[in-house]
């Protein structure tokens, strides 16, 4: 009798446990296009956004943020997916927005994908770098984080860096640093223009595209009634502290990573508009002339 009450005890810690840490998509985000072509399937644990000829689709978190680490697992359309994109990216409202982008743009199979990035402070864009990946983000799910502090905005892969925009506000360059971002994604077409330019177009007959998310964490300050209250959103350990307590806040890249960043620029890295010389005859953006 005691024994089993227990393990009756047991086995409740553990799925309050598990309920706790598991990222639940139905908790953190809403489906708000494509009229069911997005699905939260296995109690929450994934979601699924798919495109065809009709409509895209595509989903926003609850939560507005200022400031986080905050990474997503992404498993991208598969087979030829030319003229698709998958957009993943962080976003403020209004005229003089913030953005912090990914997009993934698709291709022929066995070509690659090209990721874009990209930082909008106060309206202003046009800051892209663009890579190709070192494994084929069609066969398994990968970690694409952002790690965004009031000194640095971070793309990493997997863990490993790919982009470090600093802030240069020392230099006159907006930084996003006061208005909070909702979480976006969406999967739509853009064969205008997304595959080796617009050269290639969608293949209709391989419709429906799908691209999968799953473990979403974010380690984040949620913004609420003109204020922000930092913490995990996805646990419940850490529902208070200051911002300043959390080791992602003051994070930059040490060594290592700065070692990895450099490899992935050097190997990767398919286009700089900080090399862009062409683009900006009268002299290169002033982030771009940060060490
Ligand atoms: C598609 O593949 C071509 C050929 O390898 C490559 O040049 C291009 O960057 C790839 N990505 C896109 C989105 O066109």
């Amino acid at each position: 009798m005691a024994s089993s009450f227990s393990s009756i005890r047991v086995f409740l810690c553990f799925s309050l446990l598990s309920f706790a840490f598991a990222s639940n998509f139905y908790q953190d985000f809403d489906i708000t296009w494509g009229d069911g072509r997005a699905k939260i399937l296995n109690n929450g644990e994934l979601l699924t956004l798919s495109l065809d000829k009709t409509s895209g689709s595509g989903f926003q978190s609850k939560n507005q943020y200022l400031f986080g680490k905050i990474d997503m697992q992404i498993k991208l359309v598969p087979g030829n997916s030319a003229g698709t994109v998958t957009a993943y990216y962080l976003s403020s409202q209004g005229p003089t927005h913030d953005e912090i982008d990914f997009e993934f743009l698709g291709n022929l199979s066995g070509d690659p994908y090209t990721l874009h990035t990209n930082v909008f402070a106060q309206g202003k864009g046009n800051r892209e770098q663009q890579f190709h990946l070192w494994f084929d983000p069609t066969k398994d799910f990968h970690t694409y984080s952002i790690l965004w502090n009031p000194k640095h905005i971070i793309f990493s892969v997997d863990g490993i860096p790919i982009r470090d925009f600093k802030n240069a506000e020392s230099r006159g360059v907006a930084f996003p640093k006061n208005q909070p971002m909702r979480i976006y994604s969406s999967l739509w077409d853009a064969e205008d223009w997304a595959t080796r330019g617009g050269l290639i177009k969608t293949d209709w007959t391989k419709a429906p595209f799908v691209a999968s998310y799953r473990n979403f964490n974010a380690n984040a300050c949620v913004w609420s009634s003109g204020a922000s209250r930092c913490g995990s959103s996805t646990t419940t350990s850490t529902t208070n502290g200051g911002a300043s307590n959390q080791g992602w806040f003051n994070q930059e890249l040490d060594v290592m990573s700065q070692r990895r960043l450099r490899w992935v620029q050097k190997n990767y890295m398919i286009y700089n508009y900080c090399t862009d010389f062409k683009r900006f005859p009268q002299g290169l953006p002033a982030e771009c002339r940060m060490r």
